[in-house]
């Protein structure tokens, strides 16, 4: 079967198209076919149609590169972020939920139904549900301004960055992917596992490379790029029309054994 994800001539945009997840979506994106429009604070070596440089921590870089993007616009991929310290707690929440949804909001409306935008959370975002009270008010704020007048005062809220950015964008795809499917629109998040890519150094330099590696599952290993990317180029897929609003945990496994109580945790002493 040829063009089986039916990606051939769709305009799809990816951020975070200079590394790891975001390149490797990007380059199976450009071999099947896609005009993939490439967003990132960085250059990209990977041979996308348009390159667009952005900084999410920024509104107005957000808005000039959405208004030079023409619809419409198939397919959203949404895998740029910071991994916390040594990088400001406000920033990480930018990057990875408030920029990151205001990017995607202010392209809905050159999305036709039959489009789909895919998310990176993160393992380390497990357990947002029993959060959800305290998450709602940040997730359900009207705009990026809104949103960082409310980080930055609530400090207490988004200590530390990353988990709490990660359990954002869960939430935020369980609730805003309600609605958009009601317009035809979907919206997913993956949660990938503990994966090779140039933000694996500042993980174990955070918390240490076994504290990292105890989030490892029956598969034994960290994954590649490619095996995070190609779950997301599946997710956004017109093949995946009945999906929405869902967090696909892409981690080998090890969900399934920790609720299962079958994980052997080896967490540093
Ligand atoms: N690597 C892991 O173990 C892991 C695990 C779970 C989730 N994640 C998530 O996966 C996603 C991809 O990360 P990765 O592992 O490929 O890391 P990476 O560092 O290789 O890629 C991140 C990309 O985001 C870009 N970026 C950073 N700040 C930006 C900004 N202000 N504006 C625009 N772009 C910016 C970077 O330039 C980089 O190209 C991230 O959201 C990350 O939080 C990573």
């Amino acid at each position: 079967m040829e063009d089986a994800l039916q990606y051939e001539g769709k305009r799809v945009l990816v951020t975070g198209c200079a590394s790891g997840m975001g390149a490797a979506a990007a380059q199976i994106l450009v071999d099947l076919g896609a005009e993939v429009i490439g967003l990132d604070v960085k250059p990209t070596e990977v041979p996308v149609k348009v390159f667009h440089a952005v900084d999410l921590r920024d509104k107005a870089s957000i808005d000039a590169v959405a208004g030079a993007i023409d619809g419409p616009v198939h397919a959203v991929f949404s895998v740029a972020g910071l991994p916390g310290p040594p990088f400001p707690d406000i920033d990480t929440v930018l990057v990875n939920f408030v920029g990151a949804r205001h990017l995607i909001e202010t392209l809905v409306p050159k999305m036709a139904p039959g489009g789909a935008v895919v998310c990176v959370a993160s393992n380390a975002g497990l357990g947002w549900q029993q959060d959800l009270e305290s998450l709602m008010p940040l997730v359900t704020t009207d705009g990026f301004d809104t949103a960082k007048a409310w980080c930055e005062a609530n400090p207490a809220a988004i200590d530390q960055g990353y988990a709490p950015s990660k359990k954002l964008v869960n939430a935020w795809v369980a609730w805003r992917g309600t609605s958009l499917m009601k317009q035809g629109i979907r919206l997913n998040t993956i949660n990938p596992g503990p994966t090779e890519t140039a933000m694996m150094p500042a993980f174990e330099n955070q918390h240490g490379k076994d504290l990292i590696d105890a989030f490892i599952g029956p598969s034994g290993r960290r994954s590649t790029a490619d095996e995070q990317a190609w779950p997301m180029v599946f997710l956004n897929s017109p093949r995946s029309s009945y999906i929405a609003a869902e967090a696909l945990h892409v981690d080998g496994g090890f969900l399934g054994a920790m609720v299962t109580g079958q994980l052997e945790v080896n967490l540093p002493e």
